[in-house]
């Protein structure tokens, strides 16, 4: 069990988001050195936690950044990220960023659709300026993760259909202000088993001999992020094995001459170090079972509420025996549920409850939904 500084919780206002800085450090050196030894590109996915801290541990590793926003593009750039490792992905750009991307000159725009081309095109022309674009195609392949978080299958929004990709290659050739400098996939989030990742290889390589046909060349292939963490066993398993990933990538996926290749890796990177530490407000007996309510609700955490996921649940008092629980949130909303029939220590007002595996999807996913303030953010190193 993760050791937490309990006396120094009891005297701050809970509910927050606390970081450990040390297993961030940690995994950020995993990822680091596993993707140096094939010379792989990372690109932080921002959506997984914006936190500055956070982002600027990760810009001193000299990762890149993958941005869904003009906002994500000017947080990033203010936090020292260099635009030239800033990719910008996102089926709905807007003309205003995508104008800040080109006045940043950001490295690229994963495009997904022909309209957004011809609009980014466009735009790049009026500026006198040349765009440089990866084409994010959907591949079709399930990643077989929770359906809302599954995007490289048909019945997805994302990305251009392989049966369009003649029509988009077609009509690249008459975009005077793009310049096509690669391909970018993204199957999905939370992937535990690495074989959808063997078969978007597979992919990749029967859709590069297309482009070779075309006697095009790709310099970058982009192949999103997507690894999962164990979330049920968050102190077995804080840092997940990059090396296998990886590994998956360098065994099946062939690369030509000079080829780069990129991945956008969000979860497993921040998703063990964050937690989020509420206080129990009442421990309710109703009819049929017993609930423990706590100050933080699917406002601080909405993963629960939203795909039903689990998150281990601490409470960090020094109580031996044990009890069952639904453990609830104080949002008027039924689905404000962090886990049902529970078992947690024997639980009572005022114990300090650690909910695990949350620095991905948490934070940056709270809102202000019953007039509540937005959590704080602390951090073991501080
Ligand atoms: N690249 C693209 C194009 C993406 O859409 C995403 C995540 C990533 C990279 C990063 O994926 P990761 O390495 O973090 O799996 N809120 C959900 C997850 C949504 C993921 C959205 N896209 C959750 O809490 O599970």
């Amino acid at each position: 069990m993760q050791a937490f500084p309990i006396e120094k919780f009891r005297n701050l206002q809970t509910p927050f988001y606390f970081y450990d800085i040390e297993l961030l450090r940690k995994t950020l050196q995993v990822v680091v050195l596993e993707a140096a030894k094939y010379d792989y590109h990372i690109h932080y996915a921002v959506k997984a936690n914006k936190n500055p801290r956070i982002l600027s541990i990760i810009r001193e590793m000299g990762l890149g950044a993958d941005c869904v926003s003009g906002g994500e593009i000017e947080t990033v750039l203010n936090e020292g990220f260099s635009a030239e490792k800033v990719v910008f992905a996102g089926v709905g750009k807007t003309d205003w960023e995508i104008n800040l991307g080109l006045e940043k000159d950001i490295f690229c725009f994963n495009v997904e659709s022909i309209p957004e081309l011809v609009v980014i095109n466009h735009l790049a022309c009026a500026k006198n300026t040349i765009a440089r674009v990866a084409l994010r195609i959907n591949p079709e392949i399930d990643s077989h993760t929770h359906h809302y978080i599954t995007t490289g299958i048909k019945d997805n929004k994302f990305g251009i259909n392989l049966d369009q990709l003649d029509r988009v290659l077609d009509m690249l050739s008459t975009l005077s202000s793009i310049q096509l400098v690669g391909i970018h996939f993204h199957i999905g989030s939370q992937i535990m088993d690495l074989t959808p990742f063997r078969l978007l290889c597979s992919q990749v390589n029967e859709l590069q001999q297309k482009f070779i046909q075309r006697g095009i060349f790709l310099k970058h292939i982009n192949f999103g992020g997507g690894l999962g963490i164990d979330y049920e066993n968050p102190d077995e398993n804080p840092i997940p094995s990059f090396r296998e990933y990886f590994n998956v990538f360098r065994t099946h996926f062939f690369v030509l001459n000079n080829q780069q290749i990129h991945f956008e890796l969000g979860r497993s990177i921040v998703g063990q170090c964050g937690n989020l530490i509420s206080k129990v407000l009442y421990v309710k007996e109703g009819s049929v079972k017993r609930f423990v309510i706590l100050d933080a609700g699917f406002t601080e955490l909405i993963r629960p509420a939203f795909y039903e996921s689990y998150h281990v649940i601490e409470n960090l008092s020094l109580e031996e025996a044990t009890d069952v629980y639904d453990v609830v949130g104080p949002i008027c909303e039924s689905s404000d549920c962090f886990a049902k029939q529970r078992v947690l220590k024997k639980t009572y007002r005022g114990d300090i409850i650690a909910i695990r595996s949350a620095g991905a999807y948490g934070e940056v996913m709270a809102s202000q939904y019953n007039c509540r303030q937005l959590p704080k953010s602390h951090f073991s190193d501080c």
